[in-house]
């Protein structure tokens, strides 16, 4: 692909939950095609800095940025960090992409639930996300981009995702919502809906045995990669997937179709 249409060469994006797993892999990707990136992270410091590293080494720009999500203040002082740091990070004063990617897991079914793990699912996977696109979008600029990072939990029934799903639905319906509201300013918003990939959050789909079992519900016969959502974000990031919005958009390789 021509540098011309695939850059990001001027533009600046926040990732949730940059240090470890699909996050890791969207901050090198938007990184890789120029992107200033802002490389959050909460308890993987180094891991978060090692990212950083690999980008800036390749002849990037990037930082990295600690902030608990489960803390229902968090989404306010991390969008207020990363605007301060803007103009001395990058030499803009304006954000481009908002990726809200962490997350967390809970496997249990609904007797199982507690209101305490209810509540921590909701808060990182749905709440914070919310607020934190509430305190980036007045430094979001026209013709940014919002992408979500959801789960295909939300269209097939896994009755241990009995708390996880519902949060991600909502993310979903906000991007829908998101979406129609903020197309005036050229801002889209789309979700990505992963399914089984090789993480720390889904150690499944790393471990052989079970990962060949998931295989077989896959149309394209494995198990993601975190690099395989990653590229599906930098093109909804890119100019290429400007025409794209208020969409859910499956990344399974076919999974449970
Ligand atoms: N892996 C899958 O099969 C799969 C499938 C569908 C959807 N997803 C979604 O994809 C996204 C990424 O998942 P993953 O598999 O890459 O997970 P992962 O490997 O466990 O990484 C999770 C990331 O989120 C961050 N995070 C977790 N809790 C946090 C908190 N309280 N505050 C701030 N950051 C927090 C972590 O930061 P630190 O490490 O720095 O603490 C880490 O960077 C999630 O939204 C997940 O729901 C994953």
């Amino acid at each position: 692909m021509s540098p011309a249409l695939d850059s990001l060469q001027g533009k600046t994006a926040l990732v949730t939950g940059g240090s470890r797993g699909i996050g890791r892999a969207i901050a090198l990707a938007l990184g890789r095609r120029g992107a200033s990136v802002a490389v959050h992270y909460n308890a993987a410091a180094e891991a978060a800095f090692e990212v950083v590293g690999q980008i800036e080494a390749a002849g990037g720009r990037a930082w990295a940025v600690q902030a608990d999500l489960a803390d229902p203040s968090a989404a306010e002082r991390l969008a207020n960090a990363v605007r301060t740091a803007l103009p001395d990070r990058t030499g803009e004063d304006g954000l481009d992409i908002l990726v809200n990617n962490a997350g967390v897991g809970l496997r249990a079914r609904l007797p199982d639930v507690t209101p305490e793990g209810f509540d921590r699912v909701l808060q990182v996977n749905l709440k914070t996300p919310f607020f934190l696109i509430q305190h980036c979008l007045p430094f979001l600029r026209d013709g940014g981009r919002i992408i979500n990072i959801s789960s295909m939990g939300t269209r097939a029934a896994y009755p241990e995702m009995s708390v996880y799903a519902p949060a991600k639905a909502g993310l979903e319906a906000l991007t829908l919502l998101l979406a129609s509201d903020l197309g005036a300013r050229g801002i889209t918003v789309n979700a990505v809906l992963p399914g089984a990939t090789a993480t720390d959050l889904n150690q499944r789909a790393r471990d052989p045995e079970l990962s060949r079992a998931i295989a077989q519900t896959i149309a394209l016969g494995r198990v993601g990669q975190p690099e395989d959502i990653a590229d599906i974000v930098a093109f909804l990031a890119l100019h290429e997937g400007r025409w794209v919005t208020g969409q859910s958009i499956d990344a399974t390789g076919g999974q449970r179709l």
